[in-house]
């Protein structure tokens, strides 16, 4: 299985303890009630075991950037209530070891890049995913990073920054889905549902 990296840009989350209502999640924490929602929808599959193969940047506020690694923390742990989850990334965010302080999506897509991974912009005004999935993919041979936005989308200057830096985009469609959906479809799509979605169409 390819590795895979998501990146999860989500503009207004914080972790400030201090700010965040768990009665009122979305509301007090800058819709950190939606990353929590992609982390569940990456590190676990259908059947709720463990993704080991992936593994989540979120990259929050003004720029810390918080991993999710399976081989570093406990995923039979792994919360799938959002409230839960919220509490579990406070704890990581709390202890540090898994932060990178204002590293920013910039610097964390040319870290990406410096491991090997082929990073891609998942957006709805990319190429279409069936046009350009496979060829990705083939050139994907030390694994692929997928960028996302959260609720308010890339901000605009960081996203006018990774065009820049010709970055491959890809779509899903010209409908705007949650980036938790994306991603289900994207880790489908990774687990061969490419070739599936292509026999469908061919015999229909
Ligand atoms: C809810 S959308 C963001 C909406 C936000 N208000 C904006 O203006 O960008 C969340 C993220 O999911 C991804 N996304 C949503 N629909 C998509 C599509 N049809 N194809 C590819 N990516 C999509 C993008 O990464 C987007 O930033």
């Amino acid at each position: 299985m390819i590795r895979a990296a998501y990146v999860i840009r989500i503009a207004k989350a914080t972790l400030d303890v201090t700010r965040i209502r768990f009665r009122n999640l979305a509301g007090t924490s800058g819709r950190l009630d939606a990353a929590c929602r992609c982390v569940i929808s990456t590190l676990r599959n259908e059947k709720g075991s463990p993704r080991s193969y992936v593994k989540v940047y979120l990259v929050i506020d003004k720029g810390d950037v918080v991993l999710l690694d399976p081989n570093r923390i406990m995923l039979e742990e792994l919360p799938i209530s959002e409230v839960k989850m919220a509490r579990m990334l406070l704890k990581l965010y709390d202890k540090g070891a898994d932060v990178l302080p204002r590293r920013g999506l910039l610097n964390l897509v040319k870290d990406l890049r410096h491991e090997g991974y082929n990073v891609v912009l998942v957006h709805e005004r990319g190429e279409n995913w069936m046009k350009c999935l496979s060829k990705i993919l083939s050139e994907s041979k030390e694994g692929i990073a997928f960028i996302l936005g959260g609720p308010y989308g890339i901000p605009r200057e960081e996203e006018e920054r990774l065009m820049s830096l010709n970055i491959p985009m890809i779509s899903l469609g010209e409908r705007r889905y949650l980036s938790s959906y994306c991603i289900a479809v994207l880790n489908f799509l990774l687990q061969g549902g490419e070739e599936f979605v292509r026999q469908v169409s061919c015999s229909i």
